[in-house]
């Protein structure tokens, strides 16, 4: 038996170890060579090109992380090598936040043997450097979204190998050379979102036969395309929308069998549109045709698509009625809105989904609809067109309904008890400008527990609003402006939790607005109009505390439904009311808008103290009223307060001068009240037009603001003959000029304010009369 000393069993332990680390150090140098891929070339540009990232972002990104010096290249994350070479041929770093440039000599450029390069929604932003062009193996470069610039496409064209090219929804520019003509191995190729140009796409296109899919939307190009788009014969998705294209109509293209996606919408496309020669099994779902200046008949050939699913014509010059054409209908989306066509409504189109029908002059439904499943129907615009008498019974059986936009149209009669079926389900409702009449029916509401938007202003509504309205726990717009309703101030309303937009202006409400025995509530309101009404009353202090939407600053809560992007009703309604505004300064085309008008009752009593709680509001319009006493003091703490009109009350102390101090204040009127001291001095004040402070005998200092020779307030006797009984309102805004289109609730409130401008100088230098000035 050997005998091993203690001390010795330990050196040979270490001994053996040591022994064992040589081994395996040897073993791993020799087995390097063998086992390892990855070129160490490669692996040093891979890692460059990680260096050159911002520190944080190679050590967060858990992608990157895996690039380091413990593991073979080829395995990192998103490399891929070739496994003979062992050269890197595919980086995929889709999506992996890098927030950098790329560097002329960036490590990345070289990987020369790259086929596949991903770099979408990387957060690359500057210049493609031309060092690209190195990359000359490249079948697959996906360079899409977020910021890139310059002009990248004479660089492209060198990459002849190409098949896949994305460099969607960058800031890319220049023009496409024709060197891109020799990409004809491209099968994929998205442009959409830059400011390319181009001005012979015929030229550039005439090799690229293999084309799959064409997505140049949403760029500078002012071509005509290819005569023969035939000759595509692979095509699927051709998307060119929003840019200059012009010429005929591209018959020629719906010849191609499987082409399932055409948009040629916002163009300048011309003519009449035809579609022959269209193989019978097309593939064809989705045709957008929007926004040209095609005009003519919708032809009997569209009839040739059996799978088309949506069909846009909006936005052209079709003429006549849509009596011919029958394609696959059930659940598809129409929309032929702002058109110029006419007649009836043929019964077939009761089967569609979306049916859109808005600006034309349709003024009849055929008899069939009366028979018809309506079922169908989701989405049902009709607004602006020449639809006349009372509403057909068939709308009655119309459910599950999302949208129904009857508005400017000649509806008439009343609205029939019926339609509460039609609101089950309903989440927007427009009966806006027509000439309904009578009494809404109480019950109505009872479950249209979906509803969002509610307008029937402009129409002969009387009596009392329906009190089922309670039951719409979605409310969030109401608008019954310029009808005939006498009611009491629905102080019940107050309690609906989603009511963004309240408008009561123009009708025939009485009673005082403030009632003691309901809570207050309204936390949701944004704007409210009760103006022009005969509501009287007091206000007590407390009486805006519980309104927390216009208190505090809320970040849109997802629930106010903005509408769908989809559809171009909201831009094109909302710049419709911007070109149409007086004072464009005042546009305001803003979902944080916030707005009070009580103009043109008779409340009286003081201002509630509580309205400088309102630390949100844009306008406060309580002019023509009966408001007593002194300007609170709370309201210098409206710190968001644009216009201001306090014009004809009996407000009487000084102007606060720490108003002058509210730096968006612009717009404010003080006229036709007992004010009294010095204008104060501020710049805010001293902008003001002269008229803003008439009509307060006790008010000085307006030397600087009207000029010194002129008379500020005459007796009444040299007014009296001056004045016209309209030229009542200095400041006038129309609160809430609502303009939503179909599925739109646009914005949700655009407010005007504007002066009537008195151009004659001497009108706008004299006071006018008013029944409380004449008595003094
Ligand atoms: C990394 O991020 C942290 C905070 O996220 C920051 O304090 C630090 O300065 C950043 N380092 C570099 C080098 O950007
Ligand atoms: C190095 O990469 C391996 C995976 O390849 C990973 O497990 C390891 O955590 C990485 N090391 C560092 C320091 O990030
Ligand atoms: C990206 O980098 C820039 C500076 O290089 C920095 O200002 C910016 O905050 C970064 N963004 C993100 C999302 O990391
Ligand atoms: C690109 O190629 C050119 C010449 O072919 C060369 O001079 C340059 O260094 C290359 N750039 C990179 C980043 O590899
Ligand atoms: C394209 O390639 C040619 C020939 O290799 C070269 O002369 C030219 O400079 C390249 N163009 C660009 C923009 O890189
Ligand atoms: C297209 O490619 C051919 C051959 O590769 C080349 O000779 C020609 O110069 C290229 N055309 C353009 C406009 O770059
Ligand atoms: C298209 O290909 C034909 C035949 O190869 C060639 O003659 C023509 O120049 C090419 N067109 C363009 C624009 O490159
Ligand atoms: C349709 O096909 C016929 C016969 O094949 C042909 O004569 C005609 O020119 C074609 N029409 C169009 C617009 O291509
Ligand atoms: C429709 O035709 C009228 C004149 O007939 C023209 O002024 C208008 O621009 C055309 N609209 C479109 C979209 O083509
Ligand atoms: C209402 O319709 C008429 C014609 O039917 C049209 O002229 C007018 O512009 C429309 N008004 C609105 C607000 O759409
Ligand atoms: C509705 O309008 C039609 C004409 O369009 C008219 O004959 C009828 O009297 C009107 N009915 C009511 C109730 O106003
Ligand atoms: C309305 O709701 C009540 C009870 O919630 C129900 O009995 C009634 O059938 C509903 N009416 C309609 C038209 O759905």
């Amino acid at each position: 038996m050997m005998i091993i000393p203690r001390q010795s069993y330990c050196l040979s332990g270490i001994v053996t170890l040591y022994f064992f680390f040589l081994v395996s150090l040897f073993l791993h140098t020799l087995a390097s060579p063998l086992l390892q891929f990855c070129g160490h070339g490669q692996r040093d540009a891979l890692l460059e090109f990680k260096h050159e990232l911002p520190v944080n972002k190679s050590n967060s990104s858990p992608s990157l992380s895996s690039w380091n010096k413990t593991s073979d290249c080829c395995f990192w994350e998103g490399v891929k090598c070739d496994a003979k070479s062992g050269k890197v041929i595919s980086l995929d770093l889709s999506f992996t936040s890098l927030n950098n440039s790329l560097k002329p000599n960036s490590g990345l450029f070289k990987l020369h043997h790259l086929r596949y390069l991903s770099l979408v929604g990387c957060n690359l932003y500057g210049e493609i450097p031309s060092s690209l062009g190195n990359l000359s193996h490249l079948t697959h470069l996906d360079l899409s979204d977020n910021d890139l610039v310059g002009e990248v496409m004479a660089l492209v064209g060198n990459l002849t190998q190409l098949r896949y090219l994305s460099l969607s929804n960058n800031k890319l520019s220049g023009n496409i050379p024709v060197s891109f003509a020799n990409l004809t191995k491209l099968s994929h190729l998205y442009i959409s979102g830059n400011q390319f140009t181009c001005v012979d796409f015929p030229l550039i296109l005439e090799n690229l036969t293999s084309l799959s899919v064409l997505n140049i939307a949403n760029n500078h190009f002012e071509s005509t395309l290819p005569r023969d788009m035939s000759r595509f014969h692979n095509l699927e998705y051709f998307d060119e929308g929003g840019n200059s294209f012009s010429g005929p109509f591209p018959t020629s293209l719906f010849m191609i069998p499987s082409l399932t996606w055409v948009t040629l919408s916002g163009n300048q496309f011309k003519g009449p549109i035809e579609f022959s020669n269209t193989s019978s099994s097309s593939k064809l779902q989705s045709l957008y045709l929007s926004q040209n200046k095609f005009y003519g008949p919708i032809p009997k050939s569209i009839s040739k698509f059996p799978n088309l699913e949506s069909l846009y014509l909006s936005g052209n010059n079709f003429t006549g009625s849509i009596s011919t054409f029958i394609p696959k209908l059930v659940n598809m989306f129409l929309d032929l809105s702002d058109n110029k066509l006419e007649g009836e409504i043929p019964g077939w189109l009761a089967g569609v989904s979306t049916l859109m029908l808005s600006r034309n002059s349709f003024n009849s439904f055929a008899k069939s609809f009366e028979v018809s499943d309506l079922s169908y129907i989701e989405w049902l615009g009709l607004s602006s067109n020449s639809f006349r008498g009372p509403l057909p019974s068939w709308i009655c059986k119309l459910r599950p309904l999302d949208l129904l936009d009857l508005s400017n149209n000649s509806f008439n009669g009343s609205i029939p008890q019926c339609f509460k079926n039609t609101l089950v389900g309903l989440r927007e409702l427009s009966l806006r400008n027509n000439d309904f009449s009578g009494i809404i029916p109480s019950e109505i509401f009872a479950n249209a527990t979906k509803l969002a938007l509610v307008d029937v202003s402009g129409n002969k509504l009387e009596g009392k609003l329906p009190e089922s309205l309670i039951n719409c726990e979605s409310l969030q717009l109401l608008n019954v402006k310029g009808n005939r309703f006498k009611d009491k101030f629905p102080s019940w309303l107050s309690s609906m939790t989603s009511l963004h937009v309240l408008i009561l202006r123009s009708n025939k409400f009485y009673g005082p607005v403030y009632d003691p025995h309901v809570s207050i509530g309204f936390q949701s309101l944004k704007v409210i109009d009760i103006s022009h009404n005969d509501f009287t009353g007091t206000l007590p202090p407390f009486y805006f505390w519980t309104w927390r939407e216009m208190t505090i600053s809320s970040e849109e809560d997802g629930s106010m439904y903005m509408g769908d992007p989809g559809f171009g009703d909201f831009y094109r309604l909302s710049m419709e009311m911007v070109n149409k505004g007086v004072d464009t300064k005042f546009d305001l085309i803003r979902k944080d808008f916030r707005a009070i008008d009580f103009s043109g009752n008779n409340i009286f009593g003081e201002i509630p103290k509580s309205i400088g709680l309102l630390r949100e509001l844009h306008l406060l319009n309580l002019s023509g009223n009966a408001f007593a006493s002194n300007i609170p003091q709370s309201l210098t703490k409206l710190t968001k307060l644009e216009a201001l009109d306090l014009s004809r009350n009996q407000l009487s102390g000084q102007i606060p001068p720490d108003l002058g101090s509210l730096s968006f204040l612009s717009t404010m009127n003080f006229s036709h009240n007992n004010f009294e001291g010095p204008i104060p001095k501020g710049t805010q004040f001293q902008r003001q037009n002269c008229s803003a402070f008439m009509d307060n005998p006790k008010l000085y200092g307006l030397e600087d603001i009207c000029g010194q020779t002129h008379v500020l307030n005459p007796k009444p006797q040299e007014t009296e003959d001056l004045l016209e009984p309209e030229e009542q309102q200095v400041i006038s805004w129309i609160a809430a000029a609502i303009a939503y289109g179909p599925g739109v609730f646009c914005g949700f409130v655009i407010g005007h304010i504007f002066f009537t401008h008195k151009h004659d100088w001497f009108m706008e230098m004299f006071p006018r009369s008013n029944p409380r000035r004449s008595a003094r």
